[in-house]
């Protein structure tokens, strides 16, 4: 799927807000395709507040970004995506779904760091089916692997930076939490416009 942006010589856009992390997107998708493309364009914006680049698109890669949203507001950001679509565009996610191990509706601060758990029904939701035809559904629990301590533990430091946080207790509350989690729960879905 990644090489179809190679044959229609349309954009593929991957989007996330931190560059560091679109480095390790890069080379999972290097590792996917077996070479890398200086074609494909990961850009480090919050697609709900920055404008996107021209279309039209290819595909999409949104992974693991859009559970950092509510419901509502991924509406927005896929009307916002969709500007830039054709028929046949295809567009990738991951989101943590609503089996994530932190996932506790009990908990009244349960979307205060992720917004939203999705159900398949949530994301169906997001691409209906008059507009969007999914090609591709996986609901995956698995154990952390390296890559995903990696991940974590990068993510740590971004939190503390952004947050300022200069409490060596609570620097040190966050990499514990980062490196406590020791499996996930994901949605992954591929849609095609139509
Ligand atoms: C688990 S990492 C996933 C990184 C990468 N997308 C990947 O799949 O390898 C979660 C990412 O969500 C990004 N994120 C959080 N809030 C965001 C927002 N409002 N807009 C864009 N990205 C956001 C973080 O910067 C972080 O890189």
């Amino acid at each position: 799927m990644i090489s179809y942006a190679g044959i229609t010589e349309r954009r593929l856009i991957g989007i996330d807000n931190d560059a560091s992390q679109l480095v390790a997107l890069r080379s999972r998708m290097v590792e996917i395709a077996g070479a890398d493309d200086e074609r494909w364009e990961l850009i480090s914006i919050d697609p709900l507040y920055s404008p996107l680049p021209a279309g039209p698109y290819a595909m999409v890669i949104m992974y693991k970004i859009l559970h950092f949203f509510t419901l509502n507001e991924c509406k927005e950001v896929i009307s916002k995506v969709n500007q830039h679509l054709v028929k046949g565009s295809l567009i990738s996610i991951c989101v943590h779904s609503s089996k994530h191990p932190t996932n506790d509706p009990t908990n009244p601060d349960n979307d205060a760091y992720f917004k939203h758990f999705f159900t398949q029904e949530d994301v169906d939701s997001l691409f209906p089916a008059n507009k969007f035809e999914r090609l591709y559904r996986a609901d995956i629990e698995r154990n952390y692997e390296k890559a995903d301590r990696q991940v974590a533990a990068l993510w740590a430091e971004k939190v503390i930076t952004d947050m300022k946080i200069t409490s060596h207790r609570e620097k040190a509350n966050w990499r514990h939490h980062a490196t406590m989690q020791q499996s996930t729960a994901e949605i992954i879905n591929v849609y095609r416009k139509l």
